[in-house]
C-alpha cells in the first residue's frame, strides 16, 4: 500500500513515538511505555486525558447535533459557553466570538480591533505593536505580529511585519540592569515606539501577559501592566491580551489578566485549555459596547465554517465544568508553587538548571551551561534535544523551545495538566532529576 507522508515531523528528527492512549496526566505509547504529560502536549490538556464527563458529553452532543453552521444557527452549547465565559472571566466581557484555535483567535482579535476602529471613524489606525520575543500564531497575519523572525522564513515577502518592542526578560535583563530597571527601560522603549509610529496610527498593542513558549513563562512586573493600560488609554489604543496559552486557569487565575486587575485588556484571545485538547476551539472576549458600532455597520466581517460549532462548544462547557468542580484554577496555583519550589531545590545539585519561572502551572525551566554566568550551551551541544530525550526515556514527555538560535536562552515548558496533586509533583520532579543527572553526566 502507498504510504502517505505526514509532514508535521521535522526533517532529520527520529520518528515520534505513536500514542496509544491517555488517562489523567499519563500517556501510553504503542509499545506500552507510560509517560507523564509534562507539558500538556502544547500546553493544551488542562484537565488531563480521557475525562469521562467530557467523553460522555462528546457522545451525547454528537448524538444530538454535532454541526450547525454558526451564521445560520445558534445552539444551546454556544449560548451556554458564552455565558459561562462571561461569568468566569468576570471582567465585564459580555460578547464573544468562537473560532477553532489560537491563531484564528488572534487573527479574529486584530480584525475585530481594526473593524472597530473603522466603525468608529478611526480609519488611520492599523498598526499592531507587539513584543519580541513572542508567539501569536502561524497564519500569515500572525507571522507579522509574532516576535520571532524564525517563523517568517520564506513567507516574509507575503505579509506585513508589524512594529516590535522588546519583551522584558527578568532572567536576562540588559547588561548592568536589574530585572525591574530592565522592565522600566523596555516600557520606555515601547512609549518611544508608539510616538515614532504616530499614536493615531496605532490600532493595538498585543502582549502575552504570562509568556508561552517564546519566553518560557516570563512576565513583567506589576508597574509595567499598569502603565501599559494607561498608555493605551492616553492614545486610544486597544490592548489585546493573547491568553491562548495563559487563559482558562493555567496560571492559577482563570485569566492571567486577573493577576493585574487594574489593567483590563479590551480584547482577550483564548484557545488551548478552553477545550482542554478535546476539540479544536478558540474565542475572543470583548464588551458589547465595543461590538455595537460593528453591529451597526453590518456585523463582524469574519468567520469560519466551524466557528461556534456545537460540538466544540459542548466540549468546552464540559471541560470548564470540570475546571470548576475540581477547583483546578486554585489547584494550578497550589501545585505550581509546589513544583516551582521543588525545582528550585533541585538547582543546588543540578547545575544545568538556570531558572524556573512563571505563574501557576505555566512554568519554564531554562537550562544553562553555567548557572553563574547564565551562559547557554553552544549550538553544537544540542542540549535541549538531549535533555528531552532523557526525559522521554524516564517517562516524562516535554515540550521545549530554543528560539532565534538560542540568543534568549533555551527552556522546557513545565506545564502538566492542572489536575496534578502532590504525588504527581513528586513523580515529575523525580523523573526530571533523573533526566537532568543523566544529561549532565553525558556532557
Ligand atoms: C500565546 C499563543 N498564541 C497563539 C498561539 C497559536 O495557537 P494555535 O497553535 O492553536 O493556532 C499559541 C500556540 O502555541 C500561543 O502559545
Amino acid at each position: 500500500m502507498h504510504r502517505m507522508q505526514h509532514f508535521i515531523t521535522p526533517s532529520g528528527s527520529s520518528p515520534f513515538p505513536q500514542i496509544a492512549r491517555g488517562e489523567g496526566y499519563y500517556l501510553w505509547d504503542k509499545q506500552g511505555n507510560r509517560y507523564i504529560d509534562g507539558s500538556s502536549g502544547a500546553v493544551a490538556s488542562n484537565i488531563g486525558h480521557a475525562n469521562s464527563h467530557v467523553t460522555e458529553t462528546i457522545k451525547a452532543q454528537a448524538d444530538q447535533i454535532a454541526f450547525a453552521y454558526g451564521r445560520v444557527w445558534e445552539s444551546e452549547a454556544n449560548i451556554r459557553l458564552a455565558n459561562r465565559l462571561g461569568a468566569m472571566s468576570d471582567m465585564g466581557y459580555d460578547a464573544c466570538f468562537f473560532v477553532s484555535g489560537g491563531s484564528e483567535a488572534m487573527e479574529a482579535a486584530v480584525k475585530f480591533a481594526r473593524q472597530h476602529a473603522v466603525a468608529t471613524g478611526e480609519d488611520s489606525r492599523w498598526k499592531v505593536i507587539s513584543r519580541a520575543p513572542s508567539y501569536h500564531g502561524s497564519t500569515l497575519a500572525m507571522l507579522g505580529v509574532t516576535g520571532d523572525p524564525e517563523f517568517s522564513g520564506p513567507f516574509a515577502p507575503m505579509f506585513k511585519m508589524m512594529p516590535k518592542v522588546r519583551t522584558p526578560l527578568p532572567y536576562r535583563p540588559l547588561s548592568g540592569l536589574t530585572p525591574e530597571e530592565d522592565a522600566r527601560k523596555a516600557f520606555e522603549e515601547l512609549e518611544v515606539t508608539v510616538h515614532q509610529e504616530g499614536p493615531s496610527s496605532v490600532l493595538a498593542i498585543v502582549i502575552e501577559p504570562v509568556g508561552g513558549t517564546a519566553t518560557g513563562g516570563a512576565y513583567a512586573p506589576d508597574f509595567y501592566h499598569t502603565r501599559l493600560r494607561q498608555l493605551c488609554d492616553e492614545h486610544g489604543i486597544l490592548l489585546i491580551y493573547d491568553e491562548v496559552m495563559s487563559g482558562a486557569g493555567r496560571t492559577g487565575k482563570f485569566l492571567a489578566a486577573h493577576h493585574w486587575p487594574d489593567c483590563r485588556p479590551d480584547i482577550v484571545a483564548l484557545a488551548k485549555g478552553l477545550s482542554g485538547g478535546y476539540a479544536p476551539l478558540g474565542a475572543i472576549l470583548v464588551s458589547s459596547e465595543m461590538l455595537q458600532p460593528i453591529r451597526d455597520q453590518g456585523g463582524f466581517a469574519h468567520g469560519h465554517t466551524y466557528a461556534a460549532n456545537p460540538q466544540s462548544c459542548a466540549v468546552a462547557n464540559a471541560v470548564l465544568e470540570e475546571v470548576e468542580r475540581l477547583d483546578l484554577v486554585q489547584n494550578a496555583h497550589v501545585q505550581g508553587e509546589r513544583l516551582k519550589q521543588a525545582v528550585k531545590a533541585l538547582m543546588q545539585e543540578r547545575r544545568s538548571v538556570g531558572d524556573i519561572r512563571g505563574k501557576g502551572l505555566l512554568l519554564g525551566l531554562e537550562i544553562v551551561a553555567d548557572q553563574d554566568t547564565k551562559a547557554s550551551f553552544p549550538n553544537e551541544v544540542n542540549a535541549l534535544a538531549k535533555l528531552k530525550a532523557h526525559c522521554a526515556s524516564n517517562g516524562l514527555m516535554m515540550l521545549s523551545r530554543r528560539l532565534s538560535g538560542g540568543v534568549y536562552g533555551e527552556w522546557m515548558m513545565l506545564c502538566p495538566p492542572l489536575i496534578i496533586d502532590e504525588n504527581a509533583v513528586g513523580e515529575i520532579v523525580d523523573r526530571l532529576d533523573q533526566s537532568l543527572a543523566a544529561f549532565e553526566s553525558q556532557l
